[in-house]
């Protein structure tokens, strides 16, 4: 229809106008601040995604005082998603709201105040503009960011988004977050781990899901015209696609770190958490998709089991270290709290390194390649195939140091590697790994190990510790 592409027209027109006027006002806004800042505000996102700052010198450090989520739910959805929130969240300790979609009743209430207090979203449907938007249902979501800042929550240094399902580990979040300057416009958080979800949305967009931050500046900054943004888009039907392009309209690019994890994947995530990136674990989601992360127990049980052994050493969590016995040609690879790996040959540790693919992608049945990383296939070869063990316990010694045990999920159903030499590790039934209590954010490399002992029975013991200076990784 003629008239419907006319209005069409006008509205792209009316979008570039709009697009320009923001970029000549910004450009105003930094010509006319003195030239010395110039340079440093233009050059320093880059710096940030070229090689992460280190650790501010900010006085007081950020905490998690200085942090506030904003956490979207809905009615329907929160007492069954509610124990994921649970395993992280710390009443009077971590702030921020729950938003749902309307007022809780019956079953929920009395609302506990274990929970994150609620807030009911504002009912946007009565403003005309909306309706007209291709999907009025995610605005609320988009207008999360306005709601909690609206709070007006004192000492504020971070705004971070997330879903009901999503699942941080605080610690590590406020550790990443602090390496940041809360007083620049930074938007923080993690792509998808999917090739086709980052091009169907976008590259430089965090995934809600994984969560991910606001410093305040960019956030105030935000919220002072957000429903004039929400309606420059009016035909994006994803949330966080339409806040990614508000912040992209600032002139903020997203600043990547690899702790935060959308999941978009099916089946058993352990081959990608086995072999997490030398970054601190921030956050997990989709857990109600995929498999339970430990198979001998249920969803739930599995990110509580998780959580125990974050709640000890949160900086250790999944941090890969791996090591030889030279003497059986075996090689070990442990994400501590979580799994320990045994190959019955030696593999270096850069290929150690690639996820093995246990998991399918998001949308399945699509071309290869799915992943923004390289995976490694799994094998039907006994040399290829680990021997796989999961975190069972976990004991603080005496002398500072925390020995975490790993137990074997099945038998493996094949004969020893021969080129390896016929070493089988079929008896051994655990591993016990001993690690110091020391925070290994603060060492540049990935920590290396030592096979200390196999004994002729069922046990295998590894000690993880600093690498010395040349040593090679592994
Ligand atoms: C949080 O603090 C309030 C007020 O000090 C108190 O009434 C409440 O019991 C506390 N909640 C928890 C779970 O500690
Ligand atoms: C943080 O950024 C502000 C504004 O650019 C700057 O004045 C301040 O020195 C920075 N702080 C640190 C610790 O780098
Ligand atoms: C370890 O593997 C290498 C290469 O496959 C082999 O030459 C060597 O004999 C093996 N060592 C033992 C102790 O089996
Ligand atoms: C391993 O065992 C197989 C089958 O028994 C044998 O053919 C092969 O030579 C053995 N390899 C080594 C290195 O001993």
């Amino acid at each position: 229809m003629p008239s419907a592409i006319a209005t069409r027209r006008f509205q792209v027109y009316f979008k570039q106008v709009a697009v320009t006027g923001l970029v000549l006002y910004i450009l105003v806004i930094l010509l006319s601040s003195n030239s010395s800042h110039h340079s440093s505000e233009l050059i320093s996102p880059i710096q940030h995604k070229m090689a992460p700052p280190s650790p501010l010198l900010e006085k007081p450090p950020t905490d998690i005082s200085h942090l506030v989520f904003g956490i979207a739910g809905s009615v329907a959805t929160w007492s069954y998603r509610k124990s994921y929130i649970e395993t992280w969240w710390q009443p009077n300790v971590t702030q921020g709201y729950v938003f749902l979609d309307k007022a809780p009743t019956g079953d929920l209430l009395p609302w506990p105040s274990y929970s994150p207090p609620f807030r009911v979203s504002e009912d946007t449907s009565k403003f005309e503009v909306y309706s007209q938007h291709a999907a009025p249902s995610i605005i609320k979501i988009v207008r999360m960011i306005l709601e909690t800042f609206r709070e007006e929550d004192e000492g504020v240094r971070w705004y971070v988004m997330a879903d009901d399902d999503t699942v941080f580990v605080v610690d590590n979040l406020v550790e990443v977050l602090a390496k940041y300057n809360h007083t620049k416009y930074l938007y923080i958080g993690g792509h998808s781990e999917c090739i086709k979800s980052n091009v169907d949305h976008s590259f430089e967009m965090a995934f809600g899901g994984g969560g991910y931050a606001l410093s305040y500046p960019l956030a105030a900054a935000l919220v002072t015209n957000l429903d004039g943004c929400i309606k420059r888009y009016p035909d994006y039907r994803i949330s966080d696609r339409i806040l990614q392009s508000c912040i992209s309209d600032f002139g903020v690019s997203l600043t990547a770190e690899k702790g935060f994890h959308q999941i978009d994947l099916h089946g058993d995530i352990s081959g990608l958490l086995s072999a997490h990136p030398h970054s601190p674990l921030v956050s997990l989601h989709h857990l109600d998709v995929v498999d339970p992360i430990f198979p001998s127990m249920n969803r739930h049980e599995s990110i509580k089991h998780l959580m125990e052994a974050a709640k000890i050493d949160h900086s250790r969590l999944l941090q890969q270290a791996i090591c030889y016995h030279k003497q059986n040609n075996w090689s070990f690879s442990t994400a501590w709290g979580y799994s320990s790996h045994i190959y019955e040959q030696i593999i270096p540790p850069s290929l150690l390194k690639r996820p093995l693919e246990t998991f399918r992608p998001w949308i399945e049945n699509t071309r290869r390649p799915h992943f923004m990383f390289n995976p490694r296939l799994l094998l039907n070869d006994p040399c290829k195939a680990p021997h796989v063990f999961f975190f069972e316990s976990l004991v603080e010694t005496a002398g500072n140091q925390l020995v975490t045990s790993y137990i074997r999920a099945s038998q493996r159903d094949f004969p020893a590697c021969s080129s390896g030499g016929n070493h089988s590790a079929d008896r051994i039934s655990k591993i016990q790994v001993f690690s110091p209590k020391t925070k290994p954010s603060e060492i540049e490399r990935s920590e290396c190990c030592d096979v200390v002992h196999v004994d002729g029975k069922d046990m295998a013991e590894v000690t993880y510790r600093a690498c010395m200076k040349d040593e090679i990784v592994g």
